[in-house]
């Protein structure tokens, strides 16, 4: 937790009015600029406008439409290039743009991440079969704005472990959304999600967080998807992030393949993710991704 600057009442008002704090925004309805400067200053993080929330749903929008066309898609067969040919034109025909296409060098328009593979999975020859779990992460940008959102879908009839680890994936991130409102904490969300995780035998990758999105791909904060109660910065209104929780059916540990990309479960256990974005509201969160849990 960083430490907390505090404005002294008689200062000049941080909203630039050049009132004093005490006679300008320092209890009133106007607070909301404090906070938006002192999550700026402090933390670099850019708490949403209406007109931004309103294009990160947009993309929102876009990128589930896209995700439902790729799960009737998925069968015996497919290969996963012909995933990342299909998201694209998708994305490219709504006017958007692939976020991950050349981001860091990264050479595809989605991650397709199978079995073992945690995340970052690139698009190539491998042909989906019967029983794998595979990983299908979109995050197009448009008008600018980003959304990000990733479903962990059946190829064929599932398995026993992989409906398990599905299903834990799953209800790993439905825990962590719920607890999110104003005044909790970065480390509640984390506790929520490694407590129930565990306690099924599982493990919670470290290596990958979540993120604050919309206007960038990925901005401050760091969203970790383990810790402690009332640890961490404290969410506050206009605050829109990912929750990605990554979740082993053994160990955490990981290796990055030589594609300097693919993050693979270094016991070559079973890995589900479901990931959203989720907004900060007044009174709790709304998902700007939304899809059942
Ligand atoms: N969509 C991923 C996330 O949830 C990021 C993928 S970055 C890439 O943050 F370069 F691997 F595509
Ligand atoms: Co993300
Ligand atoms: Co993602």
């Amino acid at each position: 937790m960083g430490k907390k600057t505090k404005i002294g009442r008689n200062a000049l008002c941080p909203c630039k009015s050049g009132k004093k704090y005490k006679s300008c925004c320092l209890d009133s309805q106007n607070n909301n600029l404090h906070l938006k400067e002192e999550y700026q200053k402090k933390y670099n993080i850019i708490l949403k406008e209406p007109y931004q929330i309103d294009g990160i749903k947009k993309s929102g929008k876009l990128l589930l439409s896209i995700m439902d066309e790729v799960e009737n898609l998925l069968a015996p067969g497919l290969k996963t290039d012909d995933i990342n040919t299909f998201v694209h034109e998708k994305i490219i025909k709504a006017n958007a743009v692939p976020a991950t296409l050349n981001y860091r060098g990264f050479p595809k328009s989605v991650c397709v991440s199978v079995n073992d593979v945690i995340c970052h999975g690139i698009p190539g020859n491998l042909i989906l079969k019967d029983g794998d779990i595979v990983n299908i992460d979109i995050t197009p940008i448009l008008n600018g704005f980003y959304a990000d959102a990733s479903k962990t879908f059946f190829v064929g009839t599932p398995t026993k472990d992989g409906q398990k680890i599905v299903n834990i994936a799953r209800e790993s991130l439905r825990r962590g959304i719920e607890i999110v409102k104003p005044n909790a904490t970065l480390g509640d969300i984390g506790f929520a999600i490694q407590s129930y995780a565990e306690a099924q035998n599982c493990s919670v990758v470290r290596d990958f967080v979540g993120h604050g999105v919309g206007v960038k791909f990925h901005e401050p904060p760091q969203v970790p998807h383990f810790g402690e109660k009332d640890r961490g910065l404290k969410l506050v209104q206009g605050m829109v992030f990912t929750i990605e929780p990554m979740i082993n059916l053994g160990k955490k540990d990981l290796y990055i393949l030589k594609d300097k990309w693919t993050a693979v479960t270094n016991d070559g256990s079973l890995s589900a993710q479901f990931e959203q974005t989720i907004l900060v509201t007044e009174t709790g969160y709304e998902s700007l991704t939304p899809f059942d849990l």
